[in-house]
């Protein structure tokens, strides 16, 4: 199937279905898969209230990206906002001139302006998009979006939800409540109010009865830890930050920190009505609903895993880095405005780039060679941290015991300290960041640069 067609017929599956669907992207210009116009838009999150927001092709939730693994992907992008923005692709180990960091990759793309992203993404599974300026606003406002990469070979899955996880900072008639405050930015950041998954609170998807189903989640919050658990004992982690794991594991509580993705695989229950309700604590977040269907005995597929280069371990070169905060400034300002270097990373905060401006690399690696991070989070608060461009092996942690894992967005717990290796193979100046949008706006972002 070509690209065309194939977004053709996801539409055609879009139109049929009965479920509570994302829109798809509208008509792309041609020779593109993909167009998306980043403009203000009023979306309806609470009922009756009308939300000022940031939106893609004018709606909340941002259309679904489907592309295919080892398949180049064109995504036009159209600023209609009044400020500058760029759109990264999360997770995606991508050359870095389609990275989307502002200065760093590419000049920011100016209101009116168009940008054409186009990658082939090495690796399937559930990644995301969203801006890379601005971002406590542009982000916390809606500027966030779903990118699915298709195996090269399509697992036997009867049913694949993408549920887009976020707390909007809204009152009940929809308008915004603040989307940062001093206090918070310094401590775990702030919480919107109203917990959505694809724009809804607890929708409801019908799945066939006896299904082996495909269930999503990314977190596209910009500060809420979703701690997801289920009341089927019976579901199954198959993949971790969009990369399957080698052996699936019974689902407890898994910690989902912003920019984190968790693909669970269900059979659904073979009667008729039932239903399976996924939760954040005890909160429920989305529930399925079984509707009559043929399928029996299913069991769920097993995903292939990524082409990730094991890393070298005995080669390795290990660099520590220190995530703390700065004890002598005061982090409020007289005037009430948030001072931008609280939280440090080996002593620096991030002081900013500006065209003709861009701060020294936290560290410089050799292209070819494996690193092992040796993240320590001496906070008493857990940090994601994110690199572009790269995905990690997580090795080990002081705090609990990890059967090594692939990651872009590693969770550091308070005090815990986890070793993550990686091969530095994409040559580039990448991005590496709390993915708590607040902490990376107030100190904790820098980046490495690979030779
Ligand atoms: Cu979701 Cu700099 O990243
Ligand atoms: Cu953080």
């Amino acid at each position: 199937m070509n690209r065309r067609n194939f977004i053709k017929s996801s539409l055609l599956v879009a139109m049929t279905s009965t479920l509570p669907r994302v829109v798809l992207a509208a008509t792309p210009s041609a020779g593109f898969d993909y167009e998306l116009i980043v403009e203000a838009a009023d979306v309806n999150i609470v009922p009756g209230g009308s939300t000022p927001a940031l939106c893609f092709n004018g709606g909340y939730p941002a259309p679904v990206i489907r592309a295919k693994q080892h398949q180049p992907v064109r995504i036009r992008v159209i600023n209609k906002l009044n400020e500058p923005t760029t759109i990264h692709w999360h997770g995606m180990r991508i050359p870095i001139a389609m990275d989307g960091v502002p200065f760093l990759s590419q000049p920011p793309i100016m209101p009116g302006e168009t940008f054409d992203y186009e990658f082939t993404p090495p690796d399937a599974g559930s990644f995301w998009y969203h801006p890379h300026m601005n971002s406590v606003e542009q982000l916390g406002k809606g500027l966030v979006g779903a990118l699915i990469v298709e195996e090269a070979e399509k697992p036997d899955f009867d049913e694949d939800l993408v549920l887009c996880m976020k707390n909007w900072h809204i009152k009940d008639d929809g308008s915004f409540t603040a989307l940062t405050t001093p206090q918070n930015a310094f401590r775990m950041g702030t919480p919107g109010r109203v917990m959505t998954v694809n724009g809804q609170i607890n929708p409801t998807y019908e799945v066939p009865a006896g299904g082996a189903i495909r269930v999503r989640f990314l977190n596209v919050d910009n500060t809420v830890m979703y701690q997801i658990n289920t009341t089927d004992p019976a579901a199954q982690v198959i993949a971790i930050d969009g990369n399957p794991i080698a052996n699936p594991v019974a689902l407890t509580n898994h910690m989902t920190a912003p920019g984190m993705r968790l693909d669970l695989g269900v059979i659904a229950p073979s009667k008729v009505g039932e239903t399976v309700t996924f939760k954040h604590k005890n909160k429920p977040l989305v529930t399925i609903k079984t509707v009559a269907s043929q399928l029996k005995n299913r069991q769920l597929p097993k995903l292939p895993l990524n082409p990730i280069t094991a890393p070298d371990l005995d080669n390795a070169e290990t660099i520590k880095f220190a995530f703390e905060w700065n004890a002598n400034i005061t982090p409020i300002e007289k005037d009430g405005k948030v001072s931008y270097n609280f939280w440090t990373m080996n002593r620096r905060s991030w002081e900013g780039m500006s065209k003709g401006h861009i701060p020294d690399p936290l560290a410089t690696l050799e292209r070819g060679k494996t690193y092992i991070f040796e993240l320590s989070n001496l906070t008493q608060y857990h940090h994601p941290i994110h690199i572009h461009g790269h995905t990690f092996t997580v090795l080990k942690s002081n705090k609990k015991a990890i059967t090594p894992f692939h990651s872009d967005t590693v969770l550091l717990g308070e005090n815990e300290t986890v070793l993550a290796a990686f091969v530095a193979d994409n040559p580039g100046r990448w991005m590496y960041h709390c993915h708590i949008i607040e902490h990376l706006k107030t100190g904790f972002m820098s980046f490495v640069e690979v030779t």
